[in-house]
């Protein structure tokens, strides 16, 4: 009796204090994660962090558009109410009048958000389907149809994260004082 638990004190001690052991064991347990299932946790910032490798051009923008685009968001990039596919430009100086029109062109600080929403959300029925070519080439697109780069820009993370959208300078940092009324007791 003694004996054999002596044995069973010494196999544990020895289970635990093997580490080439203890990893065997957690490779029991998942599976590793490849580069390929990160794929979609992909997050682009302003400035052009994380931008992929590619590049596109308006006219290659364009093809894609009238392919995959236009039945939603109009042949002009008017917007398609039918669709509910939103106006993506037009409405430039409208945002402080009584109408405002908040697009891409009008409304959106950044050029690299809209990189990140089409890579991520668009088309609508079925994201995640386009090739990193073919989002520069939609953001070439639809910049230039908003007059905020050139018709012969080519599009890449360089050029992309250099572009100044109309409303820049429209936002302001809400991190500030303020932000005490929204947390109860923050400031006791
Ligand atoms: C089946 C319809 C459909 C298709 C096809 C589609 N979209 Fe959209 N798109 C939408 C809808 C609906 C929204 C609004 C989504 C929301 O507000 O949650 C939207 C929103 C957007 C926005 C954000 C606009 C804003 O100001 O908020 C962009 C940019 C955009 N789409 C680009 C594209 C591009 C580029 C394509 C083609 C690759 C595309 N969409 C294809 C339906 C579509």
């Amino acid at each position: 009796m003694y004996t054999s638990r002596l044995a069973a004190a010494v196999v544990a001690a020895c289970t635990l204090a093997s580490p080439a052991l203890a990893q065997e064991r957690s490779h029991e347990i998942g599976t590793p994660v490849s580069a390929e299932d990160l794929k979609p946790f992909f997050s682009i910032q302003p400035g052009g962090i994380g931008l992929p490798a590619g590049s596109g051009t308006v006219a290659h923008g364009r093809e894609v558009y009238n392919q995959r685009c236009f039945y939603c968001h109009g042949e002009k990039l008017e917007g398609n109410r039918d669709m509910a596919g939103p106006p993506l430009a037009g409405g430039r100086g409208t945002l402080a009048s009584e109408k405002p029109l908040k697009t891409v062109e009008s409304y959106w600080p950044q050029a690299s958000t809209l990189f990140d929403y089409i890579w991520r959300a668009m088309p609508f029925d079925q994201p995640g389907s386009l090739t990193a070519d073919e989002v520069y080439s939609l953001v070439a697109y639809i910049l230039a149809e908003g007059k905020i780069v050139g018709q012969d820009v080519r599009m890449d993370a360089e050029t992309l994260s250099k572009v100044v959208m109309p409303n820049a300078n429209g936002f302001y940092d809400g991190s500030g004082p303020d932000l005490r009324i929204y947390r109860a007791g923050a400031d006791k």
